[in-house]
């Protein structure tokens, strides 16, 4: 048995994914579709060339992870679908509400917790006389019950983003995008974040892009990990995790994965040292 039959399933490099999952019924089952995005900022005279012929697709209830080296385009991938942001060239399509997260949780600083919460639910449309009850919901559904009277600096950094997630939530988001959201936490925070995503992805049939430089965390959460190469972006290889949930970092299989991609990532960056 190979390497990768036992610890995730096969490999698949570049676009076989993307082009095998567009066939009947594609734009059914994909929250996302991506086909031939580019990206190119332009400053003056210079031309910085961000993303390239990206095509990709997500289906309804896939977590994808998104790896790459520094500067190869992941935020500006998430600001595309997020609608914060238009490809120079292809189009993006995606199916649903969004919701973003961030490295930094990015709740405003003068409104409490369940302040911040009952804003995206008045944004969303949700009548005043629900709110307040909803976003309790929320709080105790990321075992943030009792907290709604804090502001954000009163909080932890794994609570904050905690809060993020439940604001994220309230949004009523198909699609999650997240940028680094938990990078800044120490290990074991993490992990218990990564079980709450985990579970309400369950519950609640959430698509996902979760952006991340750390490995073997993209193996942990994703079904498939999705690398991206250097300037410019463009999908390098494509990763199926097939180990089965819930899953931990420490898990042999994790690793066992998680040291194929690093290869590949470090190859990705070589490559792009070289050129
Ligand atoms: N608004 C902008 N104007 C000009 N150039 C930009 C802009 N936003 C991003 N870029 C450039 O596009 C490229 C991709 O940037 P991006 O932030 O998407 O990378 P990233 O993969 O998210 O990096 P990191 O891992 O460091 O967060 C970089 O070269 C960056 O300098
Ligand atoms: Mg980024």
């Amino acid at each position: 048995m190979t390497l990768l039959e036992r610890a995730g399933g096969p490999l698949v490099d570049g676009t076989e994914l993307a082009v095998a999952a567009a066939g009947d019924g594609a734009t059914k089952r994909d929250a996302i579709l991506l086909s031939g995005v580019g990206r190119v900022f332009r400053r003056g005279s210079t031309r910085v060339v961000a993303l390239d012929g990206i095509d990709l697709s997500v289906r309804r209830g896939e977590i994808v992870s998104l790896l790459g080296a520094s500067g190869c385009g992941k935020s500006t991938l998430l600001g595309i679908l997020a609608g914060l942001d238009q490809p120079t060239s292809g189009t993006a399509t995606v199916h649903g509400r969004t919701g973003l997260m961030f490295q930094e949780s990015a709740l405003f600083p003068w409104l409490t917790v369940r302040g911040n919460i009952e804003t995206a639910l008045r944004l969303r449309g949700v009548a005043r006389r629900d709110r307040r009850g909803l976003a309790e919901e929320l709080l105790a559904s990321v075992h943030l019950h009792g907290f709604g009277n804090r502001r954000p600096h009163e909080l932890s950094g794994g609570m904050r983003q905690r809060a993020a997630l439940a604001r994220a939530l309230a949004q009523d988001a198909d699609v999650l995008l997240m940028d680094e959201p938990f990078a800044a936490l120490d290990a074991i925070t993490r992990e218990v974040l990564h079980a709450e995503l985990e579970r309400q992805w369950g519950e609640r049939d959430l698509t996902a892009v979760f952006v991340t430089h750390d490995v073997r965390e993209a193996v942990r959460l994703g079904d498939r990990v999705v690398l991206l190469s250097s300037r410019p972006g463009r999908v390098a290889a494509e990763f199926v995790v097939d180990i089965e949930r819930p899953r931990r970092m420490e898990d042999h299989a994790v690793n066992e994965l998680a040291a194929v991609i690093t290869s590949r990532l470090h190859a990705e960056v070589q490559r792009h040292a070289r050129d």
